[in-house]
């Protein structure tokens, strides 16, 4: 095909089949999703412990199911599930899980701690606790509606003709996303409303029942032909039935029931919480157990089948599915999940290796789109509201907050300048309300060129809702916290025979250290060790200067533990690039490089 004009914009669309019926759920904005287009998937690191080679620049279905390598994907999902239609994958997903955002009107945050301290902390001091806001899961209902709606659509064609979805929710939005997918899937394929209790502490002086449930939707593709394990999932039965039956010796039907198999769950699960399992926890606040991904994944897929969570999170149900056998890939727009996700998996494999597993045994990270904001826009966005002080307005669907008593904050998006289209909005909006007369500052990082004429002659009209815009970009008081310094590290690399000696002397993160002195007004930041600020060390020895093989990877267990910071790996006679990669406690890395 020759290239023109009308070609390249047709050349990797990608058709999705309409939503199957009814009922339909409307909101502002309903738009079916026809075309999508895939993206580059940029190969950034490989964990292949046993050196089996596999490298794969794209994962392409095709080069992949001949020789499987599990894959880690960052970025907006939406992107990469169109980038996986495009490299062949569609109807080869078994099973898929996701535990979206909830549209819950929390923040998420990562409690992230300094390493090595934890013992030594009394509760007061929580000087080394910093809180990473993960994203903000906070949107307006149409939009949200609309996220949710675009990714089932996409991940229906994922899933192959026996396949089945599960859909995490709560009390938010569940009773909408059933709607949703009654439409995408088709009523038909509703299987199951599962409802997840567990207990834990409600909020002192609450004058209602606590919420201590979740449910998760699960669909098959196709209404009469789906997996289930039944043996798989068996519990044993209560201890009054399992006495009747045997009294009786007669189960259902007057059949005789053989009781040592046990029964199939209701489709209601009493399951712990992470925070009650030692074990398990990760810091990672919406992480769910191993044990309710466990369920599921033994109960709708088998070994060798591919399962897939593009809410990836802390990883759960790639780990689950690494130990069951099961071959994952996982997504997340979190870089800080990302790195999460890797270094849990990293662990699982090792261990497996140690127990002399075969199978599934290495993972390759790409990053998809060009996704490379150097601070999250959630994080951004958190940090401008905490420096100005403005007081955040959950209830208000358009204005974000107040600021004193009398400005109503609008923020724009930091990944565009403030145009006229935005002032148009806020225009509009304030047309809606007469009422209305506060003032309105309008917060944004750059401005378009016609903005402040615009401004000018708006206030020269309106002696109210006066319009004040801060460009935080400029902005002497304010600019200097958006400026990412990234971290630094100094790192020695040095050549002993066929040996690398390598030894971290010295390592800061700015960011660390600024969100310190940020949340912790009382508390003097005192880091004790540098190596409190750094989470890992991935070492490859023999550094292409573009893919990172982990060769090896020094990942403490305990948060109480430091990395150790000095190393010697055999290395060949030649010479070779050693990369030192060192990832701080909120997910953010720097690679020192020698070649030697
Ligand atoms: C509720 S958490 C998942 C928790 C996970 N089940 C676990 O056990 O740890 C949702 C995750 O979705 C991610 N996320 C939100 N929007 C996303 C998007 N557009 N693309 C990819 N990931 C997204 C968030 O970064 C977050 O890590």
């Amino acid at each position: 095909m020759t290239m023109n004009r009308d070609n390249i914009g047709k050349q990797n669309k990608i058709k999705i089949s309409p939503a199957k019926g009814r009922p339909m759920l409307y909101w502002v904005g309903k738009k079916p999703l026809d075309y999508v287009k895939g993206y580059p998937a940029q190969l950034l690191e490989i964990f292949d412990p046993l050196k089996t080679g596999l490298k794969y620049e794209t994962p392409r279905y095709e080069d992949l199911k001949k020789n499987w390598q599990n894959l880690l994907l960052w970025g907006d999902n939406k992107d990469i599930l169109a980038t996986l239609l495009e490299q062949g994958f569609r109807g080869k997903i078994d099973l898929i899980y996701i535990d979206p955002p909830f549209m819950s009107g929390a923040d998420y945050a990562r409690k992230v701690e300094l390493r090595g301290i934890k013992e030594s902390r009394t509760n007061l001091d929580e000087a080394d606790l910093i809180q990473q806001t993960m994203y903000f899961d906070m949107w307006k209902n149409d939009a949200y509606l609309q996220f949710m709606y675009e990714r089932l659509m996409l991940l229906k064609e994922l899933l192959s003709e026996t396949g089945s979805i599960y859909v995490h929710l709560d009390w938010h939005v569940g009773h909408y996303v059933k709607l949703l997918m009654d439409e995408i899937f088709g009523q038909e394929n509703f299987r199951n409303e599962i409802v997840w209790v567990y207990t834990g502490p409600s909020a002192p002086g609450q004058a209602q029942f606590s919420r201590k449930h979740d449910i998760i939707l699960w669909y098959s593709k196709n209404p009469d032909r789906w997996i289930f394990n039944t043996d798989s999932v068996r519990i044993p039965y209560h201890g009054t039935t399992a006495g009747k039956f045997e009294s009786e010796g007669t189960g259902f039907g007057g059949k005789k029931a053989d009781l040592s198999k046990g029964k199939i769950p209701e489709d209601w699960w009493y399951l712990p919480i992470v925070s009650r399992i030692r074990t398990e926890i990760l810091d990672f606040t919406t992480q769910k157990p191993e044990a309710l991904l466990e369920r599921i994944i033994k109960a709708s897929s088998n070994p060798d089948d591919l399962v897939f969570d593009c809410f990836i999170g802390s990883g759960t149900s790639a780990a689950v599915a690494q130990k069951l056998g099961r071959r994952w890939i996982g997504c997340d727009i979190n870089k800080g999940a990302i790195q999460l996700t890797s270094s849990r998996l990293q662990k699982i494999i090792q261990e497996q290796i140690k127990n002399k597993q075969t199978k599934y045994l290495s993972f390759a990270l790409y990053k998809v789109n060009n996704y490379d904001l150097k601070i999250l826009q959630t994080e951004a966005t958190e940090l401008a509201i905490k420096h100005l002080g403005i007081s955040r307005t959950k209830t208000d669907s358009f204005f974000d907050g107040t600021l004193g008593k009398n400005e109503l904050v609008k923020i724009i998006d930091f990944n565009h300048p403030l145009t006229l289209l935005d002032l148009q909005l806020i225009k509009d909006e304030l047309q809606k309300r007469p009422e209305e007369d506060r003032d309105i500052v309008v917060i944004c990082l750059g401005k378009e060129l016609a903005v402040d004429p615009w401004v000018e002659e708006w206030n020269k009209k309106h002696p109210v809702n006066k319009i004040k815009i801060i460009e935080l970009k400029t902005d002497q008081k304010y600019g200097k916290f958006l400026i990412h310094q990234p971290d630094q590290a100094k790192v020695k690399i040095e050549r002993k025979g066929n040996k690398a000696i390598i030894e971290i002397l010295d390592f800061i993160s700015p960011t660390i250290v600024k969100k310190l002195e940020m949340d912790n007004t009382v508390f003097k930041v005192k880091i004790p060790d540098f190596r409190s600020m750094i989470d890992c060390v991935l070492i490859d020895t023999n550094y292409d200067g573009k893919t990172f093989h982990i060769v090896y990877s020094d990942i403490p267990q305990k948060k109480s533990d430091l990395i150790q910071g000095k190393y010697e790996l055999e290395i060949p006679k030649s010479k070779v690039t050693i990369a030192v990669k060192i990832i701080d406690m909120l997910g953010e890395e720097v690679i020192t490089t020698k070649r030697i």
